[in-house]
């Protein structure tokens, strides 16, 4: 029996030795972290990023920018912040401006201003290229272009320009 038990305990698989288990786990923790770190995900054997990756990265549009566009109306003045792809409608009335608007979509002319410094982008709205030369705007449809200053003005002032300029 003693005998017996003498063989089974020579037979036992023993633990490694200590250095020799760090050294395993320090293996494994080292291939673990390399596995989930982007870095080694995101590049391909070349060390380069994936090609889909390089697509959409070259096709993401730029951050938009942010111009101070000053609004001038009923005798006051605010300097707001505008984004490229905002209308100055937009930010006017988020920033608690009450200017006059109803449609939003640059076609009932409620929101109209004139532009006193600087540039917007108005190609989306429903003034003619004759009315926006001489510095007309509607606020729905201007996207800022650089720092400018618009100034809201009675809607008779934009359709008699409108009119005359229809009568040409
Ligand atoms: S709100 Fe209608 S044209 Fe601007």
């Amino acid at each position: 029996m003693r005998a017996t038990h003498s063989a089974l305990s020579a037979h036992t698989i023993q633990p490694p030795p200590r250095s020799m288990a760090a050294a395993a786990a320090a293996s494994l923790l080292h291939l673990a972290t390399s596995a989930c770190s982007p870095r080694v995900r995101l590049r391909g054997p070349t060390g380069r990023r994936p090609l889909q990756e390089r697509r959409l990265r070259a096709a993401a549009p730029p951050p938009p920018r942010a111009y101070k566009v000053t609004i001038e109306h009923g005798g006051e003045s605010r300097v707001v912040e505008v984004e490229d792809d905002e209308t100055i409608l937009s930010r006017a009335l988020d920033e608690g401006i009450d200017v006059p608007h109803d449609c939003k979509l640059g076609v009932c002319m409620t929101c109209p201003a004139r532009l006193v410094a600087g540039e917007v982008d108005q190609s989306d709205g429903m003034l003619s290229d004759d009315v926006v030369a001489q510095g007309y705007a509607l606020l729905c449809a201007s996207y800022p272009r650089s720092d400018c200053t618009i100034r809201v003005i009675p809607e008779d002032e934009l359709l008699q320009v409108q009119l005359a300029t229809a009568d040409d």
